[in-house]
């Protein structure tokens, strides 16, 4: 069985969480886009697990991570989760296997990443500042450098020192510090040696483990309003997060199961059009009461009503099969709950497709007002104890999105949720 889980909003939406409930008996969990951008958090009897780059299925006991060709990996951050994962008593030793085509986010490209923002000044993205866009754009103008290189120690030299020396020019034109290449290569030279016994033909691994029908579990990070092609670019992150995404970044196919994880409202980190922004003070409790800062940066995220123009888009062009909803324990107390359910500009409907960021910016949500419910739901494990405004709150979602709910996530915790 193969199941793809992504996030159907712009992020955090819990995706760490639902990875991890579902790949509980799952043979491999699998990433295979994005870098150290994504932060996803699985919570284990109160204790609190941030993952960055490893698969969030890898606390699982017999569930094997593989981190997939289609990812970029900052090697310090990797060894770094390795070390606080293994000093659970959890070793990964033959628990972990790294594709040798993953390219690599090198020093120079976070100090591009750095310098393009600080360039752009009140025009700036938002970006995570992890050297995304810089390390993908080298990818596909063929001047990146993957752990192929790595294991080749002559040629990463030689490929670190040309590549390092052209970006060093380009950061001098921004004012901004170089890369010291010496002392880098010397940290490479001791990454090489910890990351070397994990590299494995990730294809091979995957495609014997599909023929035998494995369970095997691909976490989407990021969420496709941050697509590469599919947001209001530029207000992206460097990735494709749809479906596609699997397939060029693992080399797999045919997902049996595509859930979307559905906050139960909107939150985003960065900048760019989001449609249903709250500036009050629901906002500002909803922001306080869920925590919503960034897992990755600690940044406040912006906060909305569930936004289902986007969200039904997300669905539909990722091919939804199941919805795991999040966060509905956030709204308890709310007297009345809004949903944007239309968007019109100048009077007119308008498709998410059809609008760009300036469009976003400016058009108008149509809102549904549904009446909230009071009784706490944290850690509701069964349907029908949940408060029938609540129930009606996610049966509106479902109907509108078209996709059938099959997990309700009801906290942070690995067994805080109700299975449909
Ligand atoms: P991800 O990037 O999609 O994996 O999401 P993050 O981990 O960045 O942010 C989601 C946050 O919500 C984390 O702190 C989770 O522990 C938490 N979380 C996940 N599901 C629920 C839920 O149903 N209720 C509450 N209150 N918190 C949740
Ligand atoms: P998870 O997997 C929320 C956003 C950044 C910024 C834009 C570009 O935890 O849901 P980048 O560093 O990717 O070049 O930044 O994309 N972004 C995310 N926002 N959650 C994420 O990942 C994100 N990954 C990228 O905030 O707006
Ligand atoms: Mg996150």
């Amino acid at each position: 069985m193969k199941q793809f889980v992504f996030g159907a909003q712009w992020g955090d939406e819990g995706k760490g969480k639902i990875v991890d409930l579902l790949s509980k008996n799952a043979d491999f969990a699998v990433r295979f886009h994005g870098g150290n951008n994504a932060g996803h958090t699985v919570v284990v009897k109160g204790v609190k697990h941030a993952f960055h780059l490893l698969p969030s299925g890898i606390l699982n006991k017999n569930t094997v991570g593989v981190i997939a060709n289609g990812t970029i990996l900052d090697i310090g951050v990797l060894l770094d989760e390795i070390e606080k994962v293994e000093k659970t008593g959890l070793s990964l030793h033959k628990k972990l296997i790294i594709s040798p085509r993953c390219h690599l986010i090198l020093p120079y490209h976070k100090a591009l990443d750095e310098a393009y923002e600080n360039a752009r000044g009140n025009n700036r993205l938002g970006t995570t500042k992890r050297g995304i866009g810089p390390t993908l754009s080298d990818k596909v103008s063929y001047n990146g450098i993957r752990i192929y290189e790595l294991e080749r120690w002559s040629h990463f030299k030689d490929k670190f020192v040309f590549q390092a020396k052209i970006k060093n020019k380009i950061l001098y034109t921004f004012g901004v510090k170089k890369i010291n290449i010496k002392k880098e290569l010397a940290l490479f030279k001791t990454y090489r040696k910890k990351i070397l016994p994990y590299i494995a033909d990730t294809y091979e691994v995957l495609q014997k483990a599909s023929k035998k029908n494995k369970h095997i579990l691909f976490e989407g990070a990021h969420g496709v309003m941050l697509d590469i092609d599919w947001s209001p670019y530029p207000f992206s992150t460097g990735s494709n997060v749809i479906t596609g995404a699997v397939n060029t970044g693992s080399g797999m196919l045919k997902m049996d199961h595509i859930y979307g994880v559905v906050k139960a409202y909107t939150s985003r980190v960065g900048g760019g059009p989001l449609p249903t922004e709250l500036f009050n003070k629901t906002a500002d409790n909803i922001r306080e009461k869920g925590h919503e800062y960034g897992t990755t940066t600690g940044r406040p995220r912006r906060i909305g009503w569930l936004d289902l123009v986007a969200t039904k888009f997300t669905c539909e062009v990722t091919g939804a099969t199941d919805l795991a909803i999040t966060r509905s324990d956030i709204l308890s107390g709310l007297k009345k709950i809004k949903v944007c359910t239309g968007y019109r500009l100048k009077g007119k409907k308008i498709q998410y497709t059809a609008c760009g960021y300036d469009e976003l910016a400016k058009l108008k949500p149509v809102y549904q007002t549904l009446p909230g419910w009071n009784k706490d739901i944290k850690g509701i494990t069964k349907w029908n104890t949940l408060p029938l405004n609540c129930q009606n709150y996610l049966r509106f979602i479902e109907r509108y999105l078209e996709v059938k709910i099959s997990i309700v996530s009801t906290g942070p915790d690995r067994d805080e949720f109700i299975r449909l």
